[in-house]
């Protein structure tokens, strides 16, 4: 379960620049190969332009003119293409078509790549999807889809998914009540890095994500002003950073309680209310750094899996000896291994050393200066 957790973290929530973006795996495959086919692709242009192309034996396997097929992973990005090309190979796991200017995605694009894993169409100019077009795709598990110009989540995404980036479309809240009807078990639902998609608002329509099992979520940059209270109950991990929130009030987290991390880093949080981190009681992570914080949120002390609490970059000014850890023995108490505090204006030579005395690590503690 951690690995897994981590796994997805670094697969989500990595701000990577179009032009940049690789796969967090093969990516020596992936890379190396790319090099070769440049030079290779260029000269396959030149000889097979003209009329003697027809004379030309077919080539097997077949492999989409431009691209390069190797280890069934084609890569076809950055040539300029309108269209999904044909003749991709049969057994392709990973088709990479990003920095095109596909516009369409038709019925018959993807017909029979029932081998597909992951599909990567980042960064191109997709307006609209055939209703049928992922269809055949039985086992794709990763869509990336992000910086396109789609209106809406695309409809019968396979039951396969795992995980959908679908940040910087034109995707408006209304919009979402689009996915009403489905249920993916397990899907990491990176919607998110929601990045300019115009969500600027708490809340999401009412059943927004009703039916769905999602174990993550990423909304980020997406101006949101209060945690929205719609989404699943199943999620493990909620990343809000980046957005306008300004207060936690005593119900916003009451029924995300399996919640395992929970992201609210660079917010404007001002106030967080007593007793609303209650229901978090399997929180392992807490980010709330780069916020307005004032003071330690209260109830830290009896989250009894929490282990990691990111609170720098606040306004905090004053950290009390029972903030962090509880002061009665008989009680569930709190082991962190880590707590950040740095660039807080509060004088770390006042702050009593038993304020820390239930972090198991000696290093668990990041003061240093306020960075102002
Ligand atoms: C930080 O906190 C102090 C009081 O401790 C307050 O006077 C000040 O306005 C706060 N600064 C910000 C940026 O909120």
């Amino acid at each position: 379960m951690v690995l897994s957790d981590v796994f997805f973290l670094a697969l989500c929530v990595a701000h990577l620049p179009v032009s940049t973006f690789t796969l967090p795996f093969e990516q020596k495959v992936f890379m190396d190969f790319g090099m070769d086919a440049n030079e290779e692709g260029l000269m396959m242009r030149d000889v097979e332009y003209g009329s003697a192309m027809e004379e030309l034996p077919p080539v097997e396997p077949t492999c989409p003119f431009g691209c390069s097929c190797v280890n069934m992973v084609v890569q076809c990005s950055d040539l300029h293409l309108y269209y999904v090309p044909m003749e991709i190979p049969r057994d392709t796991k990973l088709l990479d078509l990003q920095n095109n200017v596909i516009s369409e995605l038709g019925e018959n694009d993807f017909k029979g790549l029932s081998n597909l894993d992951t599909l990567v169409l980042v960064n191109n100019q997709i307006a609209r999807i055939h209703p049928r077009a992922f269809l055949p795709l039985h086992n794709v598990q990763k869509l990336y889809i992000s910086h396109n110009l789609l209106t809406a989540i695309p409809k019968n995404l396979p039951s396969s998914l795992l995980e959908l980036r679908i940040n910087e479309n034109r995707i408006k809240r209304k919009k979402l009540g689009s996915i009403n009807n489905v249920i993916y078990a397990n899907m990491i639902f990176c919607l998110s890095e929601m990045g300019q998609n115009p969500i600027q608002s708490s809340g999401f329509e009412h059943g927004a994500f009703h039916g769905l099992t999602l174990n993550y979520l990423r909304i980020s940059d997406a101006k949101l002003t209060a945690i929205p209270k719609n989404l699943p109950e199943s999620l493990q991990e909620l990343h809000l950073e980046n957005n306008l929130i300004q207060a936690i009030e005593p119900y916003d987290l009451s029924h995300y309680s399996n919640l395992v991390r929970l992201g609210l880093g660079h917010n404007r949080i001002r106030t967080i209310d007593h007793g609303s981190l209650v229901y978090l009681y399997n929180l392992r992570e807490l980010h709330l750094n780069n916020n307005r914080l004032s003071g330690v949120p209260t109830g830290l002390p009896y989250m009894p899996n929490l282990q990691v609490v990111y609170l720098h970059g606040n306004n905090i000014s004053k950290i009390e000896v029972n903030d962090f850890c509880s002061d009665s023995s008989g009680v569930m108490t709190t082991s962190y291994s880590g707590i950040s505090l740095f660039s807080n204006p509060v004088k770390y030579w006042e702050v009593d050393p038993s304020a820390f005395r239930c972090v198991n690590n000696a290093m668990g503690v990041q003061f240093g200066n306020a960075r102002k």
